[in-house]
Order: C-alpha cells, then sequence, then structure tokens
C-alpha cells in the first residue's frame, strides 16, 4: 500500500469506526456486529503501526490506551473551577430563590434542574473541533492534564464534527464508574486477593490519575457533561447549551428538567430522591441553575461560587438498628470478611439484614459492641454499611467484640501478615469454601469457561468428596455426575463435553484459571506471552519474573511461592496430563515492512506515545529484533524516561547506539 493509499484508507476507517463508536456508547444502537467492529479496528492498528506518523488525532485507536504519563503537567483553566453552595432543606432552596429574584429586579426567570454527578469533574478543551486537553479540577486554578487517559473514555467524541462548531468551547463535566462496572472491578479483586475499593468516586478519581492509560482503558470510565464554556458559542440558555452538546455527540444524563417556578424545582427533587438509586452511577443531590446566560451573568459569582446556581443534597438515608452478632466469611484466598448481623430495617426501598465491616481495623475504628444500636447507611452505593454508633442508646450491658483467632470453617488459626488489613485462614487446600472457591474461579468465563458446571454443582461435588481440586474435574465420569440432584442422563453428558471443551482454552486462561494470588486476567495474559510456556514459568527465578512486564514484587514472590509448593506442582502436573495448553500460542505479528531487518533493540524506561509490549509488536513487525541484555552484539538502546543508569553506561562503554522514541519513530519512516 502506498503512503497515499493508506492516508484515505485510514481516514475512512477512522470515521467510520468513531460513528459506530459514537452510535454504540451514546446512542445505544448497533448497526455492525462486534465482530465486524473489531475487524475495522485492527486493520486501522495495523496501518497506523506501518504509518505512525498517519494517525489522526481523532483515531479511535486512542480509546484503548498505549500512551504513559509519567508526570501529570499542571495547567491553568481558562475559566476558574468554582464549587456550588450546598443546601439540605426547602427553606434554604426558597431563601436562595428570594436571592435571585431580588438580584433580577423583578424580571422573570426559569430554573434548569439536573442531577448532582458523584465523580471527578473534567475541563475538555475543544480546538477545531478536536479534544485537545483535559484537565482535572485541581485546586480550581489550575489543574493536571490527564489528556491521554481521558481520551480512552468511549462515550466522549475525540472530534466533534457540526458545522456550527466555534474555534474553541470547553466542556465541562464527571468522570464516573458505573456502578456497575465497580461491582465488578471489586469482584474482580476479591478474586486474585487482592483489596477491594471503598467506593466508585474514590476509584474513578484514582483511575484518571493512573500512569498506564491501557489500564485505564480497562476500566471502563463515562462521563455525563454538563456546562458549556466558551466566547463564541451562540447560545442563550443553559437548556440551548446542552441541547447543543447533545448535538454535538456528547452525553448528557437524560434526567434533566426545565422548571418555572421554585415549586417545580422541589417537585424535582422529590421525583428523583429514590429513582436515582437506579441510574447507572451515584449521585448526591441536585443541582439547580438559573437558565438565562444573560441573567446569570447579571447574578455574577461570589468568591467561591456562582450566584445563579445551587447544590441541594440528598440526605444520606441512614437507620438505626441493633447489632446482634458479627459472622464471618472466608472467601477463596483465605481472606476473613466480618459482616454485621442487624436487626432488619427498611431502608431506601429494601430491606438491610447485614452490612459489610471490611476486617478488624474497621470494628475497632467504629468501636462496635455486641448489641450496639448503630446507624446503617445506604448512600446510593449497593451494600449498606454501618457508619457509627448510636451511643445514646447504648446499654451497659452491651459486649466488647474479640475477633475469631480460628477460622470459622476449619477451625485452622488464622495469620494476618503485616502491613495487611484482613485475616486470613493459611488452610488453602482443605478449607471448604476456599476449595470450591478455587474450582469457581477455574471455571469461570475468563478462564476455563465451562458454563455447564455452576456454583451449586460445585458444592455438590464437592460435598459428594468428587471434587477437590480443578484437576478433578478432568476425571469425573458420567456415574459420578448421576449422582448429583437432578441430573440425567443428558445434563451430565453436557457437563463432560463442557468439561472437555475447556482443554481448548489458551494458556494465558488456563494460568488465571490456576489461581496464582495476585495473578489477575492481565498479568496472566502478560506472562503467557512473555514466558511462552508454564515450563518455562515454572522455572523462573524471582529477577526474571521482575522482568515480564506489569510484574512487580508482590506478583513475583506469589508466582515462585506458588511454584515451590509441590502440592500445586502435582495439580499443575495433573492439569497437563488431562491435555489443558500449556503454550502460548500467541501469534507473532504479521511482517508489515523490513524496515528494521537485521537491526537489534533492547527497549528501557518508559515511553509516551507506546507501552513497552507496543513497541517490541512494532520492532518485530518490521523485521527487527528485541533482546533483553545489553551486550557488543545489539544494535540500538531504546531508552524512554527514567532508564536505569547501568544500562546506559553498560551500552556506552560497548558503543551501542542510544536511541529515543522519536529517533526510533524516524527510523520506522525509513
Ligand atoms: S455545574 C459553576 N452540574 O459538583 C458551576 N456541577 O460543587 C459548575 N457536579 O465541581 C458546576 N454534577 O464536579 C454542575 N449537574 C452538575 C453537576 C456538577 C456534579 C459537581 C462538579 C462541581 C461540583 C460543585
Amino acid at each position: 500500500m502506498t503512503s497515499a493509499q493508506a492516508t484515505t484508507r485510514i481516514q475512512q476507517l477512522t470515521d467510520k469506526i468513531n460513528y459506530h463508536n459514537d452510535l454504540y456508547y451514546n446512542k445505544s444502537k448497533t448497526e455492525i456486529s462486534d465482530f465486524e467492529f473489531d475487524q475495522l479496528l485492527e486493520e486501522l492498528q495495523k496501518l497506523e503501526a506501518e504509518f505512525p506518523a498517519l494517525r489522526l488525532p481523532d483515531s479511535p485507536t486512542q480509546r484503548v490506551g498505549g500512551g504513559i504519563t509519567k508526570e501529570f503537567a499542571s495547567v491553568a483553566h481558562q475559566y476558574p473551577m468554582l464549587s456550588l453552595g450546598n443546601t439540605y432543606s426547602a427553606e434554604e432552596l426558597t431563601d436562595f430563590d428570594s436571592r435571585v429574584a431580588k438580584g433580577l429586579a423583578g424580571d422573570t426567570y426559569e430554573y434548569f434542574c439536573e442531577l448532582k454527578f458523584d465523580g471527578v469533574s473534567i475541563s475538555l478543551i475543544y480546538e477545531q473541533g478536536l479534544l485537545t486537553t483535559a484537565v482535572t479540577r485541581g485546586d480550581g486554578v489550575r489543574g493536571d492534564d490527564v489528556t491521554t487517559n481521558i481520551k480512552t473514555i468511549r462515550s466522549l467524541p475525540l472530534r466533534v464534527k457540526a458545522k456550527d462548531v466555534p474555534n474553541r468551547f470547553e466542556v465541562r463535566g464527571e468522570v464516573f464508574l458505573p456502578k456497575e462496572v465497580f461491582k465488578q472491578l471489586n469482584k474482580e479483586r476479591e478474586d486474585i486477593g487482592e483489596e477491594t475499593y471503598a467506593n466508585a468516586r474514590n476509584t474513578a478519581s484514582g483511575t484518571v490519575k493512573m500512569q498506564d492509560s491501557t489500564e485505564v482503558a480497562k476500566r471502563k470510565l463515562d462521563c455525563f457533561v454538563y456546562y458549556l464554556l466558551g466566547e463564541e458559542n451562540d447560545v442563550e440558555t443553559h437548556a440551548e447549551a446542552i441541547k447543543k452538546l447533545e448535538r454535538w455527540g456528547f452525553k448528557v444524563s437524560p434526567t434533566y428538567k426545565k422548571c418555572s417556578s421554585i415549586q417545580e424545582v422541589l417537585d424535582y427533587i422529590q421525583t428523583w430522591e429514590k429513582k436515582r438509586h437506579e441510574l447507572p452511577l451515584e449521585t448526591d443531590g441536585v443541582v439547580i441553575k438559573v437558565n438565562s446566560l444573560e441573567q446569570q451573568e447579571r447574578l455574577g459569582f461570589t468568591a467561591k461560587s456562582p450566584r445563579w446556581a445551587i447544590a441541594y443534597k440528598y440526605k444520606a438515608e441512614s437507620m438505626s438498628t441493633r447489632l446482634n452478632g458479627i459472622t464471618y466469611q472466608v472467601g477463596r484466598t483465605g481472606a476473613v470478611t466480618p459482616v454485621a448481623e442487624l436487626e432488619p430495617v427498611f431502608l431506601a426501598g429494601t430491606t438491610v439484614k447485614r452490612a459489610s465491616l471490611h476486617n478488624a481495623n474497621e470494628i475497632a475504628r467504629l468501636d462496635l459492641h455486641l448489641g450496639d444500636f448503630v446507624f446503617v447507611e445506604k448512600g446510593g452505593e449497593i451494600i449498606p454499611k454501618v457508619t457509627g454508633v448510636d451511643h445514646a442508646r447504648r446499654a451497659a450491658t452491651v459486649k466488647p467484640i474479640s475477633y475469631i483467632s480460628r477460622c470459622p470453617e476449619c477451625n485452622t488459626p488464622l495469620i494476618r501478615k503485616e502491613g495487611e488489613a484482613n485475616h486470613y485462614c493459611p488452610n488453602e487446600k482443605g478449607c471448604p469454601p476456599q476449595i470450591k472457591g478455587k474450582v469457581e474461579h477455574f471455571i469461570q468465563r475468563k478462564a476455563m469457561d465451562i458454563d455447564s458446571l455452576g456454583e451449586q454443582t460445585i458444592r455438590q461435588l464437592f460435598d459428594l468428596g468428587l471434587v477437590k481440586t480443578p484437576a478433578d474435574l478432568y476425571d469425573l465420569s458420567k456415574e459420578d455426575l448421576l449422582k448429583l440432584e437432578k441430573v440425567k442422563d443428558k445434563s451430565a453428558q453436557n457437563m463432560l463435553e463442557g468439561i472437555a471443551a475447556s482443554k481448548a482454552q489458551p494458556f494465558e486462561n488456563v494460568l488465571f484459571g490456576i489461581g496464582i494470588r495476585y495473578v489477575g486476567k492481565t498479568v496472566a495474559e502478560k506472562l503467557a506471552r512473555h514466558f511462552k510456556t508454564m515450563q518455562n514459568l515454572r522455572q523462573a527465578s524471582y529477577e526474571a519474573l521482575l522482568e515480564a512486564p506489569e510484574v512487580g514484587e508482590k506478583i513475583a514472590q506469589s508466582v515462585v511461592e506458588y511454584f515451590a509448593d509441590k502440592a500445586n506442582l502435582r495439580e499443575v502436573e495433573r492439569l497437563e496430563r488431562a491435555g489443558l495448553r500449556f503454550e502460548s500460542d500467541q501469534k507473532e505479528p504479521e511482517l508489515v515492512s523490513t524496515v528494521l531487518a537485521e537491526k537489534s533493540f533492547v527497549i528501557s524506561g518508559v515511553f509516551q506515545n507506546y507501552e513497552r509490549d507496543q513497541l517490541k509488536d512494532i520492532i518485530i513487525a518490521h523485521g527487527g529484533k528485541v533482546l533483553s541484555s545489553v551486550s557488543g552484539k545489539l544494535d540500538y538502546l531504546l531508552a524512554g524516561d527514567n532508564m536505569g543508569p547501568s544500562k546506559r553506561e553498560k551500552a556506552e562503554k560497548l558503543g551501542v547506539k542510544i536511541i529515543s522514541e522519536a529517533d526510533f519513530e524516524s527510523m520506522l519512516k525509513g
């Protein structure tokens, strides 16, 4: 393909993918299958790898991340990002209305009501239609440039194409982690033995500031916008601005409403008090804005906030109820979670009987006693939490809580590692919930994907003594399965077929499935790619593990410990004998050119535009070789930021050429 042909095709693909992306993420519609979409994206990725200079600024390949930000640059806001005044009552809101009426000296006015989204506020700058900069709120005057990360949010247009787009405009909105995504993320973390995150908002805020945008892309952030700023927007009301933003392809929550009196505003507040819990994100109030922009200007600002807007905060729904007891749950990794057993109370639409207490520290922090009356809250979150003790109702008879010292399931003494909040049951191979949990982990979709088995089947197989480890699944016979409740010939056959079919799952799924602590799906993929075979991984030293992408000390240590355990080795050998895949079949990327033929590279440090893995692919795709250590035979040391000084010294001593990311890009162009 010539460069001219590539230019045309890249333009076509970029437009097409952006069109389907907007359709899917903002309009919940599809015109092509996922497969077709992936094919288009793959074609574009390939072309961009071959012709990096032709990548367009609104290329959808930015959605999957790739860029690493070492330090977020500080950027001054053109318009300061102010906060809003808060109110908690109808009276205060009526006072606000009186101040507005007075400020507008008898003019009629309207309000525009929106929900107050509980996420991270963001300022988005568009120039010539292109998203050029995304900045966090910071201190309101200056914030951090998080553009690379924000570009992974699929519902945000990278380019606005409408005819009436001004040269420059700013959009403000709230970046959030949808409740469902948050729940899933925590489930996955729990599954690999990581501590779970406390709430969606803090997690969203942490995600926006992650260094590796590929990781950000996986988190599936979303963004609702609610404010248009700029000198040439040609709108007279906030309502018109919102309509315009919708037309330009931004995602606006459909929950807004124009109100012509404060009474209507109060009705709106009441309507959403309960209904807001059904929304995909957490909300903590309502934002009320004067609709006319000219009136907004007349009302102006105080030092801290606009006089034309206010936030009405919903009171967190809280009830006091009796703490009847504490029970303890043991997870797959042996982590123990205390659960508050409560006198049932009706709260935010449901009856609450239990609440998570996270760990022993939380019980101490709350100073909980058995028989205490505790406040339970459901601040829009899914799992209710105990927020404190109702000291006024504490009886003389309450008893302090002594945390259990033995596993409630297998009676093994619990351990608590230094620096960790959780207690663990160390009886990995003999503790029932840990055994069942391991098998459930193994059969899940992202691992061996045996959907003909489920939690109930695993429980029964365990109770009958038929399955104690994942490898036992492959020894099951039809007679065994017919012993299960309600299982007839046909479903037994189904199960056997599902188990047999799982043998075709790729190596990275097997590696994830065996359940090495801290080895999630992404890490399993990287390990499979780096070490190629189970044999190599098993023999890898701690140091060799640290050289693999995404592997830090915690993971390296965990992998070493896993393979040092004889029972684990036996299990792995049984799985191999059962015929599971122990070799990676990830193909080396196809050759797109030979400009780097015969050239060898060592990649070191952190790069602006690529992940190390990506660079490796690009080098191989252009005929080059990637080596792991600097020697006299090496042609180039591709040096990013933060490269270790010893590599550089060695390269200099041996006369190996040291090149930058930019040098590398020009080499690619030939
Ligand atoms: S308008 C000058 N609308 O609340 C007014 N803000 O306390 C600009 N927020 O920093 C803000 N939902 O992060 C506005 N529908 C909404 C909002 C909203 C959430 C956040 C925003 C802002 C904070 C103000």
